[in-house]
Order: structure tokens, then C-alpha cells, then sequence
């Protein structure tokens, strides 16, 4: 594995060098969690992509296996095996993956030929769906001859299920759904939800649909975010009553898992904010986020936590009962770490804002801040994140609950990634790219009045290799 690089985030699942992107085939396998990711062995860069692989026995720490997938130079994979998901058909674990040949994205099909999901025979028959689906017609761009990817296949009373990402001619993004008994023998049956493209996008890739019982969630990328649905699912039909984005930041093309004791854990691509030479320059691009657990508020609206066997990590804490901040004051923690995860109450009492400034230069050259404001706002302000010209600079921010209720903060750093979630629902995740090696240090303040910081927590993490 690549290492001593700085912004090389140490307890989130990287690629051992070069690029990675979407998470794929997640699945709890012969007493073992198995994380594959879309992988391009050749270098930090998008192109014939692989799928890599990764295995855990804690959902924590991590060891990097071989290539799972590679393209078939004669196969209809030949120029990449993109995104997909894993299942098990009744004890042999089974992919489905989209397969890149010339203009044409075709699904594929995969079965492991060992226990350990090392190597993976590809069926003979691949493609296993060759046309497209006519009912909407589905788009056609100079590139493709059909945007047509990604796969969400699930099992209910013995029949098999599949959505497809899609965009449709005229119209937007589309989650398109297919039925087999096998596995192979897929028959369409028309999208179950589509976009209106001015507001969520011309493609859907990716699309997942999670069961929460009585309700469902349908997440979509579109090429800029990912966009949740939450409603209910019946007989090829979502009907949506709530919309959000599961994170407002650098993350892209979720997917998840079931655990054994029924809880549903979410992995995303935190893609680079750097330009294409920063990433060429560091040899790796792309990391995951942490494990998200989500489920429903008694509201009906969807939490997002930090999978608690993340704890698992904790190494030395500082700890503070109270912090009381007055206008214009800047309380210093004596924390130096690129690597911690920290938890905080906030309140703003008078203050228009407080702010947590992590990754921080002694002289304040370097630091990125993040911001809490009575406009109920949490902003992460990267204009000083780093004075490297190939890191961006935007700040990027999401809406939070209300102002008078305290709020709870959890934001770990990693490297280059900042990942904040807010009262256990919102997320926001930047990627930052100090270059300063004293810009570690972390300091909170109050503007405009009065903020009270309470139970705070900081701990080292350790690394997860
Ligand atoms: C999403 C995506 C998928 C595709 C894969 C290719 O990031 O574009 O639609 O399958 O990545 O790497």
C-alpha cells in the first residue's frame, strides 16, 4: 500500500494505489464482509476499470485481496467492469456488473469460485440482457448507445428482482425494473420511479432501493449528488412523499448491506477535489466513507449515523464537560492530529455562529472551518483548506434543524477527508488537502455572541490496514 502521504486518509478504505470509485458487491460471506470497489489497477485515473477488493472481519479493519474482476479483452466487458451488486443465490454468491464494450453497456453475470471470493467465473451467455428497453426509449448520447448501468437485485417470495440505472430520451433519469427466476432470464417490466430532469438529472446511476418495513428509500446519483427518495414501494410503483440528498459533499454512488442483526450499513465513493495532476502526482485517487448506518426517525425521516463498530478505533480522548465560547474568542484544543473523530454538543445561546476550525496552521494559513450559523446552516469553508492551487476551494454547506435545539456534531478527519454528521441525519463530507505539515491543529470560536460547547470528545483514531 501507498503510504506517507499526509492527505492519505489512514482509517478509510482506500485502493492499495491508483483509482478507485464506486463501491460494488457488498456481502457478508463464509463469516467475512466483502467490500469491492471499482478499481483501475494502472494508475489515479478513470479507465478499464476492475473491480478491487477488500475484505474485513470487523466492518473496521480492512485487508486488501486481489483484483476480483478484470475485463475480458474479448468479452462484453472488454473496456470495463463497471458497477454492481452481490446476492446469494441459494449458496453460490453471484455478481451482476455492467459490462463496457465499444458503445454498448451490457449486464453481466458472475459466480465466485471459491469460498474466499477471490477469482469469479463469468457466465458464457454474458450479456444477459442485450436490448434496450424501448418503453421509455432510453437515451442516447455521442458516447453510448444507450445510458444503461448499475444494478440493484434483490429476492422476494423466489423471484428475483432488478433495478437498472437509465436515462430516458426527453426526459430525465429513470429506475428501471426487471424480474427473472434465475438470475439470467431478466424480463422487463418499466421504471419504477423517473426523474424530471431540471431537477434530478438526465442519468440515474446506481439507483438502490432499501426496505425499512413499511416504508422504502430509493437513492439515486445523478452525476452531481445523490438523491434520496423516501416513500413507499408497492408492485412496481414508488410513491415518494420526502427528497434530500444523502450528503451534501464529495460523495457519490452509495451502496449497502444487511448485517446479520438486521441493520442496513452504507459505503460511498468520497471522490478527490484535487485536479487530475494532484491526483497523477500522489499515485492513488478516491477513498470510501466510513460505514453509515441509516434507518427511520419516528418521524419518518431518515437517520444517518457512524456505524458504531467504528468506536472499535478509539485511541487517546480529550475530553471537555463545558466549553463556554464569548464573542471573539478562539479556545485552542490541544489536539495535533490529521486522524480523529470528534464529538460535540452545540449550542448557539446569542451567537450568530460558532466555528470549528480543524486542520488548522498555528498562524491560520491553513484551516478548514466549519461552520454552524443561526441561519441552522453548516458550511464547510474550503477557501483556506489549503494554499495548493491543484485543491479546491468552494464551501459547501447543507441545511440542519433549527437553531434553538443544541446541536450534536460528529466530524471525523482523515487525511484529506472531513465527514460531518449533524443531529444523526445530515451529512456533509469535504475532501481537504492541507500541505502544511504543522496544520493539524483544531480550535472552536463564537461570532457575534455567546456559544456553549458541551461534552466534548476527541479521539485519536488508529488505522484500519
Ligand atoms: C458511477 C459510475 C457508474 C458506473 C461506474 C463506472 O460513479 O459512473 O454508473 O457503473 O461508475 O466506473
Amino acid at each position: 500500500r501507498l503510504g506517507d502521504d499526509p492527505s492519505r486518509p489512514s482509517y478509510h478504505v482506500t485502493p492499495p494505489a491508483n483509482w478507485l470509485n464506486d463501491p460494488n458487491g457488498l456481502i457478508h460471506w463464509n463469516g467475512r464482509y466483502h467490500l469491492f470497489y471499482q478499481y483501475n489497477p494502472a494508475g489515479p485515473f478513470h479507465n478499464t476499470i476492475h473491480w478491487g477488493h477488500a475484505v474485513s472481519d470487523d466492518l473496521v479493519h480492512w485487508e486488501d485481496r486481489p483484483v476480483a474482476l478484470t475485463p475480458s479483452p474479448d468479452g462484453p466487458d472488454r473496456d470495463g467492469c463497471w458497477s454492481g451488486c452481490a446476492v446469494d443465490n441459494d449458496g453460490v454468491p453471484t455478481v451482476l456488473y455492467t459490462g463496457g464494450r465499444d458503445k454498448r453497456q451490457l449486464p453481466c453475470i458472475a459466480t465466485a469460485a471459491d469460498d474466499d471470493l477471490t477469482t469469479w467465473d463469468k457466465d458464457a451467455d454474458n450479456p444477459i440482457i442485450e436490448e434496450l428497453p424501448t418503453e421509455p426509449e432510453v437515451l442516447r448520447t455521442e458516447d453510448w448507445e444507450g445510458e444503461f448501468r448499475d444494478h440493484c437485485v434483490w429476492r422476494e417470495d423466489g423471484t428475483w428482482y432488478q433495478l437498472i440505472g437509465a436515462g430516458i430520451e426527453g426526459g430525465g433519469g429513470a429506475a428501471l425494473l426487471y424480474e427473472s427466476s434465475d438470475l439470467r432470464d431478466w424480463e422487463y417490466q418499466g421504471p419504477i420511479l423517473a426523474g424530471d430532469r431540471d431537477t434530478a438529472g438526465t442519468v440515474w446511476e446506481c439507483p438502490e432501493l432499501l426496505d425499512f418495513g413499511d416504508r422504502q428509500l430509493l437513492h439515486i446519483s445523478n452525476y452531481e449528488d445523490v438523491v434520496y427518495f423516501l416513500g413507499t414501494y408497492d408492485d412496481g410503483e414508488f410513491d415518494v412523499d420526502r427528497r434530500d440528498k444523502l450528503d451534501h459533499g464529495d460523495f457519490y454512488a452509495p451502496q449497502s448491506m444487511w448485517t446479520d442483526d438486521g441493520r442496513i450499513l452504507t459505503w460511498g465513493w468520497l471522490p478527490e477535489a484535487r485536479d487530475v495532476s494532484g491526483q497523477w502526482d500522489a499515485g492513488w485517487s478516491g477513498a470510501m466513507s466510513l460505514p453509515r448506518e441509516l434507518s427511520l426517525a419516528d418521524d419518518g425521516g431518515l437517520c444517518q449515523r457512524p456505524a458504531p463498530e467504528l468506536t472499535e478505533l478509539r485511541g487517546e480522548n480529550t475530553g471537555y464537560d463545558v466549553v463556554r465560547l464569548d464573542p471573539g474568542d478562539t479556545e485552542q484544543l490541544p489536539v495535533e492530529s490529521r486522524s480523529f473523530e470528534l464529538r460535540a454538543t452545540v449550542r448557539l445561546e446569542d451567537a450568530e455562529a460558532v466555528e470549528l476550525s480543524v486542520l488548522e496552521s498555528p498562524d491560520g494559513e491553513e484551516r478548514t472551518p466549519i461552520r454552524y450559523s443561526y441561519e441552522s446552516e453548516i458550511a464547510v469553508d474550503r477557501s483556506a483548506s489549503s494554499i495548493d492551487p491543484q485543491a479546491t476551494g468552494d464551501t459547501q454547506s447543507m441545511r440542519v434543524q433549527p437553531y434553538d435545539a443544541p446541536l450534536s456534531l460528529r466530524v471525523f478527519v482523515d487525511g484529506s477527508v472531513v465527514e460531518v454528521f449533524a443531529n444523526e441525519r445530515h451529512c456533509l463530507t469535504s475532501r481537504v488537502y492541507p500541505t502544511r505539515e504543522d496544520a493539524t491543529g483544531i480550535s472552536l470560536s463564537a461570532d457575534g455572541g455567546r456559544a456553549t460547547i458541551a461534552s466534548l470528545d476527541i479521539w485519536e483514531l488508529d488505522s484500519v490496514w
